[in-house]
């Protein structure tokens, strides 16, 4: 049994569909811990009421990154993860945590990486006149919005979408996408060679929808 720990900083909705399609899917996993920077995200409301481990780990209750991080590194592996998942974690993490979970720490971006890592990516991607938007699951490195990607969405832009109808669109893609490569991952499916990542079956490693 694979055990997953989920950082999130809001209402958690990735985090809800990796938790329900592990119990409905039946995968070798179990989510062991859900854990916010926020004490009062709602998605660690949800998670409680579902009976799931939850803890809150305030950033600014700390004096700096590297003790807000021992923090959480402490409550983490409390759970013993062998998969870490950043679900809408919006701490930027050094290269010592990052390294502390090499090869196990997943993260979803909304945007189709390496186009608009950081903040605001849809008002960027409408902003830009991309006709294409979506979303991205990769491993995570040091650098930010970086690192060997796992699985990509893509929807399309309209011409009448605000940034608000086009996250809602990229949303419903990213709660397709993050439950399949978590699946992949603690079923042992995905291979890693340098910054590739190939499925073993070769399911396909996008999704597209209009
Ligand atoms: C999601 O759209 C996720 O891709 C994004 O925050 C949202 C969280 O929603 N993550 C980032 O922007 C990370 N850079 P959720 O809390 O409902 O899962």
């Amino acid at each position: 049994m694979k055990r997953i720990v989920i950082l999130i900083s809001g209402r958690g909705s990735n985090m809800q569909a990796v938790q329900q399609a592990c119990r409905v899917e039946g995968w070798k996993a179990e989510v062991a811990a859900v854990i916010a920077n926020v004490p009062g995200a709602a998605g660690l409301a949800w998670a409680a009421s579902q009976g799931l481990a939850t803890a809150a780990v305030d950033h600014r209750a700390f004096p700096d990154r590297q003790a807000f991080e021992a923090a959480l590194i402490e409550q983490i592996d409390r759970h013993a993860p062998d998969l870490l998942l950043l679900a809408g974690f919006m701490r930027i993490l050094t290269p010592g945590f990052v390294g502390h979970y090499a090869g196990r720490l997943l993260n979803i971006h909304p945007s189709l990486l390496p186009a608009f890592g950081g903040l605001h990516t849809h008002r960027r991607a409408i902003e830009t006149g991309c006709k294409l938007a979506g979303a991205t699951v990769h491993f995570v490195t040091p650098e930010l919005d970086h690192g060997p990607i796992v699985i990509q969405s893509a929807v399309p832009v309209r011409t009448d979408d605000s940034e608000h109808s086009l996250a809602e669109r990229v949303l419903a893609t990213e709660h397709v996408i993050y439950p399949r490569a978590v699946r992949w991952f603690v079923h042992g499916e995905l291979e890693l060679a340098g910054n590739l990542v190939r499925h073993r079956g070769g399911e396909p490693q996008w999704l597209l929808t209009s």
